[in-house]
């Protein structure tokens, strides 16, 4: 929004004003609350936080002014994984699997993700639009203003650059900020259920740069795991990702072992996401190549598991640890950030202060974006949301509420 504008009554500011870079140890504990507050900010950025106070001069007459009504104000939400784009969905697999079915039994018999691809490459571009539209207004108004989003359900080329064009032009009409990757070592399409080294190679030969080249996805994701992509594979993607200058995140550790964390750290990835069967070892080498684990309680929860991954080993070891939705039809189909601050809470032991910072200011790191978002701190994008409540450990607490926040994107109020 061109011009200034000043929010005020501010019970509880949350701004996580910190050190340039994720936040481990102890610091996942500081929010640098600010009771009191206020905010000035000016064409879309903040320009200072502080109590309202020490701010009330610095005000200049007639500037717009947002009364937060003695609420808590935080950082918007970072959801640095998710699945967005998806056509269909996968109710009739929710309830075989409530009935005894598992994931993966129901994967092997032709469910689970191909079910997924085969109805998102028959699914027209507005089709696809509009059901992504509605996944990021369920995000948006839960708090959320930027989302990883994954390809994936397509794996061939047509319906991977659509799924990655979607994105594209989701991110482009705003308000909510998406950040593309590229997953087509998702699993194997049916085609090449036979011919897995082929599709390997199309991918990190074909795809890979003709994605680079139309500037369709910032990073590459590989799943990494039993009944999916072998180590050697995801590395053969991987690396050609690399070589095309792209980032990486890697779906490891989600079922068996071994799969995958070890290449995060190879590979100098940004994140290794799932984790739940991770070792004592393999996270040394996260912390030693500074690979961030993006942690996926919801996947757990709706698969009915009860691996959590040890959240509190990875923080006592010092690793910077991001949680995020894993939105998606089958594994995950939870959209809300609150809800995944609850689970982190109650069932990873995270308190409170450390789900939050891992929400917002890591997530933002894990994206690169830690320059421009994730904290309220001066010369940052204005992306913060004015919660029903006055204290941030509300937001884990009253679990599954249906909180009706105000959200602001770049200053800009969003209507939703
Ligand atoms: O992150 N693990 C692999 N991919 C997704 C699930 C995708 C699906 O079932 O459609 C996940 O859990
Ligand atoms: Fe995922």
């Amino acid at each position: 929004m061109p011009g200034t504008m000043a929010v005020v009554n501010i019970g509880q500011l949350v701004t996580l004003t910190g050190p340039p870079r994720p936040r481990v140890g102890a610091e996942l504990q500081e929010l640098g609350l600010i009771t009191g507050a206020a905010m000035l900010i000016e064409d879309g950025r903040i320009v200072a936080a502080a109590p309202y106070s020490e701010l009330l001069p610095a005000i200049p007459p007639h500037t717009e002014v947002i009364d937060a009504g003695g609420k808590c104000v935080t950082p918007g939400f970072v959801d640095a994984h998710t699945h967005l784009v998806f056509a269909g969905n996968r109710a009739a697999e929710f309830e075989q699997r409530i009935a005894g079915a598992t994931y993966q039994q129901i994967a092997a018999a032709g469910g689970g993700i191909l079910r997924t691809v085969t109805a998102t490459r028959a699914a027209s571009v507005d089709d696809l639009l509009a059901s992504t539209r509605q996944h990021r207004d369920w995000m948006l108004r839960s708090g959320t203003t930027t989302i990883e989003a994954k390809s994936g359900y397509g794996l061939d080329r047509a319906t991977e650059l659509r799924m990655l064009q979607v994105i594209a032009r989701v991110d482009a009409e705003g308000p909510v900020r998406l950040v593309p990757t590229l997953l087509a070592a998702h699993t194997f399409p049916p085609e090449f259920a036979e011919h897995r080294a082929e599709y390997v190679r199309w991918v990190a030969e074909d795809l890979i740069p003709d994605v680079v080249a139309a500037k369709l996805a910032r990073y590459c994701d590989a799943f990494c795991d039993l009944h999916a992509f072998t180590v050697t594979e995801c590395r053969t993607v991987l690396k050609s990702a690399l070589h095309h200058g792209m980032r990486l995140r890697i779906h490891a550790e989600q079922f068996r072992p071994g799969s995958g964390a070890a290449l995060a750290a190879e590979l100098g990835a940004a994140t290794a996401d799932h984790l739940e069967t991770v070792t004592a070892e393999a996270l040394q080498k996260l912390l030693a190549s500074a690979v961030q684990p993006v942690l996926l309680p919801g996947s757990v929860f709706a698969l009915a598991r009860t691996n959590y991954p040890p959240a509190r080993r990875m923080v006592e070891i010092g690793l910077a640890i991001v949680i995020a939705t894993d939105f998606n039809p089958g594994s995950s189909p939870v959209a809300s950030m609150p809800m995944i601050l609850s689970l982190a809470c109650v069932q990873m032991g995270l308190s409170p202060a450390e789900a939050l910072t891992a929400a917002t200011i890591n997530a933002a790191w894990s994206l690169d974006l830690g320059n421009s978002i994730g904290s309220l701190e001066p010369g940052k994008e204005a992306d913060f949301v004015i919660h029903e409540f006055e204290d941030y450990r509300e937001l884990a607490y009253f679990i599954a509420a249906p909180f009706r926040p105000r959200v602001f994107i770049a200053g800009n109020e969003v209507t939703i």
